[in-house]
């Protein structure tokens, strides 16, 4: 099974790309999770413009298709979802490959409520089947952690596995 792994930072030391970068290698037996890198060429959404026209944004669309599910992992940004990331998701909107698309969301900051409950509601609203129990929020914000660091601390790796064990297990 391929899970798809999109993170809203593009920050070097981004602590939600580190957390998805751990979750990629605890990925469950058998699973595959896919660290999208093409964030930083997609281009500001024009619905003028035909999504699969555009090659960064076809790239998107077929990782989602050969996906089972998608995990989002967002920073929050004067109380909303980083900008990147909603200009991706709007590309996204009403295409087959989105709709009906198993999502867990995860957050590496628990005082950013408002970016992640806007997520809840933008996925909700894209037709994204949100699997509550596998949406986690570890709170590496401030943590100076690396996935390295991720890594070897047994609570969060467990808490993680925990996740990814539940998102998995519908495929
Ligand atoms: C311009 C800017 C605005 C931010 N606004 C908020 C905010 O409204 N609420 C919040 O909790 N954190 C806010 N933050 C903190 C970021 O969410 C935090 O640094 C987060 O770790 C960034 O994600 P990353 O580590 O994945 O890059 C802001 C940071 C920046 C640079």
């Amino acid at each position: 099974m391929k899970i798809l792994a999109i993170s809203g930072s593009l920050r070097k030391k981004s602590y939600n790309s580190a957390l998805l970068k751990a979750c990629q290698l605890l990925a469950p037996d058998s699973t595959e999770i896919i660290l999208f890198d093409g964030l930083a060429d997609i281009p500001p959404f024009n619905p003028d413009i035909e999504a699969s026209s555009v090659e960064s944004v076809l790239k998107l669309k077929q990782l989602l298709a050969l996906s089972s599910g998608l995990i989002i992992s967002s920073p929050e940004y004067a109380h909303g979802v980083s900008g990147v990331l909603k200009n991706a998701l709007d590309w996204l909107v009403s295409e087959p490959e989105f709709v009906d698309k198993r999502v867990a969301i995860f957050n590496t900051s628990p005082r950013a409520s408002h970016a992640i409950n806007a997520l809840h509601e933008i996925i909700r609203t894209m037709s994204g089947n949100i699997e509550i129990q596998a949406c986690l929020t570890l709170p590496l914000l401030g943590s100076e952690l690396s996935y390295e660091g991720i890594l070897e601390d047994e609570h969060m790796v467990q808490q993680i596995r925990e996740a990814l064990d539940v998102f998995c297990s519908f495929g």
